[in-house]
């Protein structure tokens, strides 16, 4: 049969085919709360401005309650015939109220309705997204301050470099991960503004006012031109693009935990509520939780060009490919919290293995620099004599299969016949980290600084 919203025109419906190719109800049902708030807002202004009846507005506003709670119930029928999430409540809508639920259609479009669905989604995601990065950095400043002054190799290019703090170490994601949080806010307030009442693409001719349904649905006011209103998609792309940014996060702390609570690295231990066994292995402990999460960023990053791809070529206004836009971002929206949630857990569980971490701190000839600075500092070496007066003792110590606090005074002076005994002073670790003094250096003092800073903006 004809379509009941816009039969008039037809005189037979479509083909199975193109309804499983239109219909959009699979996904876009999760879009209900927004739509019946963007309604409710609608009807309540429509009655404001008289271009409904209170008595209306007031019917249609207890039959969305009743749409509401069925959906909420699980018992809404929901109908494939009817396409989208839009189209469903408003049928419903008509079977509870009759008339007047046609009358709620008034100056709007699908058009201006999907788009301030959409973004009052992609907001409240912005919203839950941020608030996970703050227990995921609440999660970190507790590890942090746990070893604040736990020394452990810091790399470049995964070779020891020089030592680190842990405490230093997690604080470099706390970093990482507000950055992300003052993305996933800037989005928010530029996508702040509302479509609805831009109706189909024009505007409308009846006195609407659209700063009254901005301001019920919590919007800084209504979006300025009503073209870009309706096919605007920035703000889905604003949120995948932050979203890819903090997944990219994610799964650089994924690896290293990988990587650290190895055999070879034993840094961390994962809990046995964040690793699974193996099924012919007995002594496994595998990372599976951090390894997903290192994977599951792909998605994300794929919905970003995935809707770059939908919208890029799009003429203005509207046009069917942005029913596009919402599968995908649902999909990254999803990954990314059940990530954030993963990451979290596993970060508050773990335990770092102080000793090992000392042990590898110490080895690779972490201190090398500090021994080049001593000479520059107490023997006035230009740096360059005394990097290379450095790789030579390095060398000396790698021949004798020791570390440079092995080596004896007699075989330093016989590199350089200046050096003093008071040179291996500077060759432990804790004394490295603790000379690391400057502004946002590894020193457990200035790591304990740090923390206290982070106490505070983390509320
Ligand atoms: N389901 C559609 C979407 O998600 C709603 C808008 C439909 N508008 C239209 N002119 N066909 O984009």
């Amino acid at each position: 049969s004809a379509n009941t919203m816009w039969g008039g025109r037809f005189a037979a419906g479509p083909d199975a085919i193109m309804e499983a190719i239109n219909a959009s109800i699979r996904y876009d049902r999760r879009l209900a709360p927004q739509d019946i708030a963007g309604s409710r807002a609608h009807a309540a202004m429509l009655a404001a401005t008289g271009i409904i009846t209170d008595n209306d507005a007031e019917t249609i506003r207890e039959g969305l309650l009743t749409v509401l709670s069925e959906i909420e119930a699980g018992d809404f029928p929901f109908s494939a015939a009817l396409e989208d999430i839009h189209m469903n409540v408003e049928a419903r809508l008509k079977d509870m109220i009759g008339e007047p639920a046609g009358r709620l259609h008034t100056a709007r479009s699908r058009n201006d309705q999907v788009a301030v669905d959409f973004r009052l989604w992609v907001r409240d995601q912005c919203d839950q997204a941020d608030a996970a990065l703050a227990g995921l950095q609440k999660a970190l400043l507790e590890q942090a301050e746990a070893g604040a002054d736990w020394v452990m190799p810091g790399f470049t290019h995964l070779q020891t470099a020089q030592p680190v703090t842990w405490g230093h170490h997690m604080l470099a994601y706390v970093e990482m991960f507000a950055r992300d949080r003052s993305r996933f806010a800037d989005a928010r307030k530029r996508m702040n503004l509302s479509p609805l009442g831009a109706a189909a693409l024009a505007g409308t001719s009846f006195p609407i006012d659209r700063h009254m349904t901005a301001e019920a649905l919590g919007f800084d006011g209504p979006a300025h031109n009503s073209l870009d209103a309706v096919s605007d998609r920035d703000f889905a792309l604003e949120y995948l693009a932050a979203a890819s940014i903090c997944a990219m996060h994610l799964s650089r702390i994924a690896e290293e935990l990988v990587i650290w609570s190895s055999a070879q690295f034993r840094f961390v231990k994962m809990s046995d509520k964040w690793s699974t066994g193996s099924s012919i292995m007995p002594q496994k402990r595998n990372p599976d939780a951090a390894e997903l999460i290192r994977a599951k960023i792909g998605r994300i990053f794929g919905a970003n060009v995935a809707l770059m791809t939908v919208m890029k070529g799009l003429p203005l206004t509207y046009s069917k490919d942005m029913q596009e836009d919402k599968e995908q971002t649902f999909d990254a929206a999803d990954n990314l919290m059940l990530a954030l949630a993963a990451m979290t857990g596993m970060v508050s569980d773990m335990t770092a293995n102080r000793d090992a971490l000392k042990t590898a701190a110490a080895s690779g000839f972490s201190t090398a620099t500090d021994l080049a600075d001593w000479l520059v500092r107490e023997l006035g070496l230009p740096f360059r004599e005394a990097h290379h007066v450095t790789g030579t003792l390095v060398a000396l110590a790698e021949g004798k299969g020791c570390d440079l606090p092995d080596l004896t005074l007699d075989d330093m002076q016989s590199v350089h016949d200046a050096i003093r005994a008071d040179v291996f002073d500077v060759l432990g670790v804790e004394n490295s980290v603790a000379s690391r003094t400057s502004y946002g250096g590894t020193a457990p003092a200035q790591v304990r600084d740090q923390i206290a800073r982070w106490k505070e903006v983390i509320e």
